[in-house]
């Protein structure tokens, strides 16, 4: 006890000590509550007459917001210019009357028939060149100049009449951009952008090595557009190009709604976990809030996985982020929709919250009668009735009127930070080497150990400040530019302790290989370098500093090159080029550490090699007697002058478990009194304020 104690103050000191800059919690809009709960509801498919009973349900299961809109452009434009906005005017007001803001949704995913018909340059054309067709959504030419005026116009006239709406809280751009496009002028479009970048074909053509297969390219229109198997540097270029054209795609409707909303209405866009069609970071950077669409799909949730990508997506920003879609129990789309067991669509909302979220809303409300995702969960059936899990959302409703307050000023703040960047992902993807090499996989081998040790941690860019972390890890930063690079030395040169796992440092901002061998430009700082890697075709074993472990998905030979490196685990007899070779290697760099990992270690080996990287940092596991199986979150800030510490616990456990806390603690769920131990039953949640 008394130890827990301890451990938790060290963390309260060292959470204090950092600068709140890199994640300070939203200002809260004035009519905003500090917790929001929230339905996605779409009035224009049912009759007025019902509006009223679904936003009672709504407010009886304590429902906050309803985002609305998105998908509805026929009914709002049924023909080019002739615009209907009244019924959306009346449902806000309606909702207004049940004290639930509004989210405005732009509809532009869903192009009505009439505008396709009319211009039919403005549907996408696939990678084989045919032409998408009205029936579904996302048909849109997302580069097409058309397209884009057609939905500034969409947007100004929505911005118009609720840019000044006192229940309108903020705008949704569009919905899950995901579907680039391949039309010629795309096309010609890519080649205009890579003009803009490398100025020279000769430039374009060294940098990209097109002497190999004679790719040389002697004009700009001969540069293809090529999207999985192709020249790394032109397939990283076309990843960027599509980035690129998203951000653009939003900036037009995002200054539409701009110039005619009031600040307090955040802007933002529903962005998708470890979806990786475009680079999320180059898309966040002009929004005011990040949010996402939470989706198990098949299976469990399991809270170290489903809390590193909220926690990918309170990076994008750095700060508290929005939970913008999640499922009533299940989906539609998966191959096996099984429904989360009772009492986990709870714990799955308080994952939400205590990786930073301030807001979980459940899609949708009620299915439509047709249209194709008629077994998707929702909260109330066809026959408009709550169906079982709207009691359960309910309780989350009533934990968030209750919690809100205690929350309201904090967020997550983490000594410990994990890099993640697009290019690296794309490029390990398209050249996996093993099949089994997922670099997503790859990196939650890292994030879990450690999340399970100190409870937070940041997700962020390789170019991020970096000065405030004591320990930074980088799973699989395969590609790192030279100011990724200056930025990763300079941190380890001012005592930063950086970590590098498998594959990182191979590849520059062009997707070419580094002169020098892994990990490139932080090769000299390491005193050592990969000599050569392996596909493993075999479990190989590993022994040193942190036990003993196996391997079997690839593995760096590791060659020395500094006598002050230090070998830290070896590999034990396998393919003979193997043998008893460096597997992991740290050098101390001042008062700083840069480490190599050359190897893929089992979860038992990567748990002590995190209790490692956490204490050479200086860091001790915060509340290290936590029963297994029991989340911990921690959101930390303050209101005025008073400083808030607020621990979230979650049991996933089959049988309930008793938690002794650090300290006295308000066990706000159940009203607030001072104890300190709790019990939580499977899927039991507390929050406890300090
Ligand atoms: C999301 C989408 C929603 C709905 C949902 C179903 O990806 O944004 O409109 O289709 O999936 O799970």
């Amino acid at each position: 006890m008394k130890k827990l104690a301890l451990a938790l103050l060290a963390s309260t000191c060292a959470i204090s000590a950092l600068t709140l800059s890199a994640q300070q919690p939203l200002p809260p809009a004035p009519n905003k509550v500090p917790l929001e709960l929230g339905a996605a509801w779409y009035p224009e498919q049912w009759p007025e007459s019902r509006w009223d009973a679904d936003l009672t349900l709504m407010e009886q299961a304590h429902v906050h917001f309803a985002r609305v809109g998105e998908f509805a452009w026929s009914t709002m434009e049924p023909s080019e210019g002739i615009y209907k906005l009244d019924w959306l005017e009346h449902a806000v007001r309606l909702a207004e009357k049940h004290h639930i803001a509004i989210v405005i949704g732009t509809p532009t995913a869903a192009p009505p028939a009439w505008l396709t018909q009319k211009y039919p340059e403005t549907l996408r054309t696939n990678p084989d060149g045919r032409k998408d067709q009205h029936g579904n959504r996302q048909q849109f030419d997302f580069a097409n100049p058309k397209y884009r005026e057609l939905c500034r116009i969409i947007a100004t006239k929505l911005a118009e009449r609720f840019g000044h709406d006192p229940n309108v809280i903020g705008w949704q751009i569009d919905n899950e951009y995901s579907r680039e496009d391949f039309s010629d002028d795309t096309r010609t479009q890519f080649q205009q952008w890579l003009k803009a970048k490398y100025k020279t074909l000769d430039n374009l053509n060294t940098r990209w090595t097109t002497a190999y297969w004679s790719e040389t390219y002697t004009a700009w229109d001969q540069i293809p557009i090529q999207e999985t198997y192709g020249n790394p540097g032109l397939l990283l270029n076309w990843k960027e190009f599509v980035s690129d054209t998203w951000r653009s795609y939003q900036r037009n409707q995002l200054d539409a709604i701009r110039t005619h909303a009031d600040k307090r209405q955040f802007i933002t866009t529903n962005m998708m976990g470890w979806f990786d069609a475009y680079d999320q970071y180059t898309v966040a950077q002009d929004l005011d809030l990040a949010s996402w669409d939470d989706y198990i799909g098949t299976g469990q949730m399991d809270p170290s996985e489903n809390g590193a990508r909220h926690d990918l997506t309170r990076g994008f920003l750095r700060k508290n982020f929005w939970v913008m879609e999640t499922q009533p129990g299940f989906v539609n789309w998966s191959p096996d929709n099984n429904a989360l067991n009772k009492g986990e669509t709870r714990a799955m909302a308080w994952n939400a919250i205590g990786h930073g979220s301030e807001a979980v809303e459940y899609w949708q409300w009620r299915s439509a009668l047709n249209g194709q995702e008629q077994y998707h969960g929702t909260l109330v059936g066809a026959d408009g009735t709550p169906v079982p899990l709207y009691s359960e959302v309910q309780q989350i409703g009533v934990d968030f009127d209750k919690a809100g307050p205690a929350l309201a000023g904090t967020t997550v703040h983490s000594d410990v930070a994990l890099l993640n960047n697009y290019p690296s992902r794309w490029a390990i993807d398209w050249q996996r080497h093993n099949k089994a090499f997922d670099p997503v996989k790859a990196f939650l081998s890292f994030y879990t150990p450690l999340h399970d040790a100190v409870h937070s941690i940041d997700i962020i860019q390789d170019t991020d400040p970096l000065d405030h972390y004591k320990l930074v890890v980088a799973p699989d930063l395969n590609l790192i530019t030279p100011e990724a690079a200056k930025n990763l030395e300079a941190y380890v040169r001012n005592g930063g302790h950086l970590v590098l796992g498998p594959r990182s440092g191979m590849k520059d901002e062009d997707n070419s290989l580094w002169p020098q061998r892994q990990p490139g430009p932080l090769a000299e700082m390491l005193g050592a370098k990969v000599a050569q890697f392996y596909a493993l075709d075999t479990t190989v074993p590993l022994s040193g500093d942190w036990g003993s472990g196996e391997d079997n998905l690839w593995a760096e030979q590791l060659s020395v090159t500094s006598p002050d490196t230090k070998i830290l685990m070896r590999y034990g007899k396998s393919n003979g080029w193997l043998d008893d070779q460096p597997a992991a290697v740290t050098r101390k760099v001042g008062q700083g550490t840069i480490t190599y990992i050359g190897a893929s270690l089992d979860p038992a080996a990567m748990k002590r090699a995190a209790a490692w990287m956490l204490s050479d940092a200086g860091l001790a596991p915060i509340l290290p007697n936590i029963p297994e199986g029991v989340d911990v979150a921690i959101r930390t800030g303050s209101e005025g002058n008073v400083a808030k510490h607020i621990l979230i616990l979650t049991n996933y456990n089959a049988e309930p478990a008793t938690i002794a806390l650090p300290s006295e603690m308000h066990d706000i769920l159940a009203g607030g009194n001072t104890t300190t131990s709790v019990t939580l039953p499977q899927y039991g949640v507390a929050v406890l304020q300090q």
